[in-house]
């Protein structure tokens, strides 16, 4: 007989995203004349660049000549572009990379999944609440949890970190000892940030306590304001307790060509059964080399024009767009006496439900009455509950035209 991996069966039918999808998809059947407006699932909606859009036709060019075709490349990336990201995303902040920490993939997603593969089921976890669906999931398929509570809504062999308004969205460090911390700062789904000093409270407590932290740092571009760090690894030794994910696909508009990156640094070591210390690098190195060929070639090529100072300019001009959306969206919302937060350094913004309304209530009545799709705060876990996420990713026109029907609606 065959089996399955049964902790599939575990999870909820449906991915968050996919459901939300569904139900959209429903109400436009039944409502075919609507003008949905989707400020759902954090989808950049400017396109690629022109300096990129440069680079793919010249490595597309490239592949069709004998002398300039490229087959397999290096699993790890190709070193072009892991030299731009280690000058550029980390030098320039006076954090010291060698180009072998960094493994070029096809996105954040994929490595924050993947990364459960090197890492022992008995693993305890912890995640800040509201998450981002896919750090929980993945550990629910990978079994390192699976045992729901009768609430439906938390696994209880994971530790949640309530982030809310009352501790203003900053995690406390957990009562009980994780083995695994995801932290993701601008944070998905809050639009909140950390500090440098609160985030050096969770390095020194990874330290102490030898846990690891899985930084996810995909919307790192949005930061503004100077006391907030992009890296985890701007904070002291971080290097001997993280791994960082990156994504372009906010960065620079990849969510469709796909290209990511994770830093696996050299000192990182953590424990195999018998307490003996193991260099997580080459652990990495060697799920990479077996289950992964590497991005495309010309995919990486795209990625590197990210950082020629043309390439720097373009991109900035798109994180600007969607951060006037996000003031704009603010302004609005705050005027018609909504509680929110985030925004300010991040695409999201974090929305308090008026009247003690449901998240789900809150997603129906805004879809219905304005036409507007969001994410219920509740899809990111208990926490989110009696909130709301709206994203600045949307075209500008429909941004302004989302702020025209809610500012008409009645409440
Ligand atoms: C989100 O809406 O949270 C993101 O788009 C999901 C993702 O990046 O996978």
């Amino acid at each position: 007989m065959v089996l399955i991996n049964d902790n599939y069966l575990r999870l909820p039918e449906s991915y968050l995203f996919s459901d939300i999808k569904k139900k959209v998809t429903a109400f436009k059947a039944s409502h075919p004349e609507a003008k949905i407006i989707s400020l759902g699932i954090g989808d950049v909606t400017r396109p690629i660049a022109p300096v990129i859009i440069e680079a793919l036709h010249s490595a597309v060019d490239e592949m069709g000549h004998p002398e300039t075709f490229r087959g397999y490349g290096p699993e790890q990336g190709y070193s072009f572009l892991q030299e731009k990201i280690v000058e550029n995303d980390f030098k320039a902040r006076g954090v010291e990379l060698d180009t072998d920490e960094v493994f070029i993939s096809d996105g954040a997603k994929s490595d924050i999944g993947n990364i459960g593969d090197i890492l022992s089921v008995k693993n305890k976890i912890a995640v800040t609440d509201p998450v981002y669906p896919v750090y929980v999931d993945t550990n629910v398929m990978g079994g390192r949890a699976g045992i729901m509570e009768k609430d439906g809504q938390h696994w209880s062999d994971i530790i949640y970190i309530p982030c809310t308004s009352e501790n203003n969205f900053v995690p406390d460090l957990p009562a009980q000892r994780p083995d695994v911390i995801y932290l993701c700062y601008p944070n998905n789904p809050t639009g909140t940030t950390l500090l440098k000093e609160e985030l050096e409270k969770w390095v020194d407590y990874a330290l102490e306590n030898d846990s690891l932290i899985l930084f996810d740092a995909a919307y790192e571009a949005f930061i503004h304001d100077e006391n907030i760090p992009h890296s985890i690894y701007e904070i002291p030794h971080a290097k001997r307790v993280a791994i960082e994910f990156r994504s372009f696909s906010k960065t620079a508009g990849f969510t469709g060509l796909r290209c990511g990156y994770t830093v696996v640094p050299k000192s990182l070591r953590i424990s195999d059964e018998s307490g003996k210390r193991v260099e997580v690098n080459k652990l990495w190195n060697r799920r990479q080399t077996t289950k992964f060929n590497g991005t495309s070639y010309i995919v990486q090529r795209a990625a590197e024009a990210i950082y020629s100072p043309e390439g720097k300019k373009q991109i900035q001009e798109s994180i600007e767009y969607y951060m006037r959306n996000a003031r704009l969206l603010k302004n609005c919302l705050q005027n018609i006496g909504l509680q929110l937060y985030g925004g300010d350094n991040a695409p999201y913004i974090w929305v308090k439900t008026p009247n003690r309304l449901s998240s789900w209530k809150f997603f129906d009545r805004l879809l219905n009455e304005c036409h507007i799709v969001g994410t219920p705060g509740i899809g990111f876990g208990p926490s989110g509950e009696g909130y709301f996420r709206l994203t600045a990713f949307g075209r500008y026109e429909d941004t302004v035209e989302a702020i025209s029907r809610i500012q008409n609606w009645k409440l």
